[in-house]
């Protein structure tokens, strides 16, 4: 039997690393049995969700026994509104990942690349492996930074999609207009660039950031999400913008009913939230400040981010080890970086300031 289901199974599936999620509250719970818990592992809203959004979700229950709008009009309509595009410019997905995940199915032939850097955010890897295409990824800079020039170096002719996050996960750095301006013009035109801004939310403040909406590329897939600054990432509810013609075609390889209707409602009342939305980014500001200047303070090594989470830099992988695994038996848990190719860095997501206090307490004491 073995055989045979070994038969039934590609090489590349075989092979595929699965995406290795950080770990939950009840794990937590039940191997450490800590006073408190601190989820900092995962790059959630620690402030929760948007009101509006789950007060529209709940009335979205009185109509669940139907399907789901499979055009998901009412968001699509909304997102095109507000960004002064047509909704034929617009697809709302399971999350910003599942429409990657679709941008995956319905663009690439068996022999075409994709191309992104090292150091990024794992979902496209597993997902551009589970496609069984070749990956091909340039390293960060020094500083931990996208190296636009040597990607651009790297395109081939099998090259099919080029994968930037702006702001990146897990480093938190963003591409300024200049280096985007200059990569771009080095993309051929049948070449996709899927620019993933699930942070853009907490980079745009920065008058350097290339928000790719003020730019209108034929060849550029824009994705942005609910999870991250509307808190929403367990309705699983994401968007992009693209050219008429790539959206069409993703909608005809779309599951017909994703995103699920309370998903969609929550969406779209979440646009309206704009207090819940300044509530999450002051949060992230004063988060980020408040580690810069301890880990200042300690001697410890990050990286300044634009996004909900911090990169500690330690002096080498044992320490990184060392470090998460005595935060989690108190309690914290933070995200070790070995499966992203950087063993030595640590993921810290930004809580509220009672989140921070335990994990300031626990890193003194470490
Ligand atoms: C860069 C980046 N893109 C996409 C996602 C996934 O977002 P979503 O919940 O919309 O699928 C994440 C989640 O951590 C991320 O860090």
């Amino acid at each position: 039997m073995a055989d045979r289901r070994s038969f039934l199974v590609p090489k590349h599936i075989h092979e595929l690393r699965p995406y290795i999620a950080g770990k939950t509250i009840e794990e937590v719970a039940a191997s450490y049995n800590p006073k408190r818990i601190s989820k900092l592992a995962s790059n959630e809203n620690r402030l929760g969700c948007s009101p509006l959004a789950l007060e529209a979700a709940q009335r979205s229950f009185d109509t669940i026994m139907n399907y789901p709008d499979p055009a998901g009009t009412n968001l699509r309509n909304k997102l095109a509104q507000m960004y002064h595009v047509k909704p034929g410019n617009v697809i709302a997905g399971s999350g910003s990942e599942g429409i990657m995940s679709l941008i995956m199915r319905t663009f690439f032939l068996d022999h075409e690349e994709a191309l992104t850097s090292s150091g990024t955010f794992i979902g496209f890897i597993v997902l551009a492996n589970s496609r069984g295409i070749k990956l091909n990824q340039v390293p960060l800079t020094a500083d931990y930074r996208f190296d636009l020039d040597a990607i651009a170096d790297s395109i081939n002719p099998y090259t099919k999609i080029i994968y930037l996050a702006n702001p990146n996960n897990p480093t938190g750095t963003y591409f300024t207009v200049e280096e985007f301006d200059r990569f771009i013009k080095r993309v051929p035109e049948n070449v996709l660039v899927i620019l993933d801004e699930a942070y853009f939310e907490f980079a745009s403040d920065q008058p350097d950031y290339p928000d790719s909406m003020r730019y209108r590329l034929d060849n550029v897939i824009t994705l942005r999400t609910f999870s991250k600054a509307y808190g929403l990432a367990g309705f699983r509810i994401g968007y992009g913008f693209a050219h008429e013609d790539l959206i069409t075609n993703l909608m005809k390889v779309k599951l017909p009913f994703e995103p699920s209707s309370p998903a969609q409602a929550a969406g779209l009342a979440a646009l309206d939230d704009m207090p819940f939305l300044q509530k999450t980014q002051d949060l992230v500001i004063r988060g980020r400040e408040r580690l810069y200047t301890l880990f200042d303070h300690m001697g410890i090594k990050y990286v300044k981010s634009h996004a909900n989470s911090v990169m500690m830099v330690m002096g080498n992988e044992e320490e990184s080890t060392n470090l998460t695994e005595f935060m989690l038996k108190e309690g914290v848990i933070l995200r070790r970086l070995q499966a992203f190719g950087l063993p030595d860095c640590i993921r810290v997501t930004i809580g509220l300031d009672s989140e921070l206090d335990h994990f300031e307490g626990v890193l003194r004491r470490f």
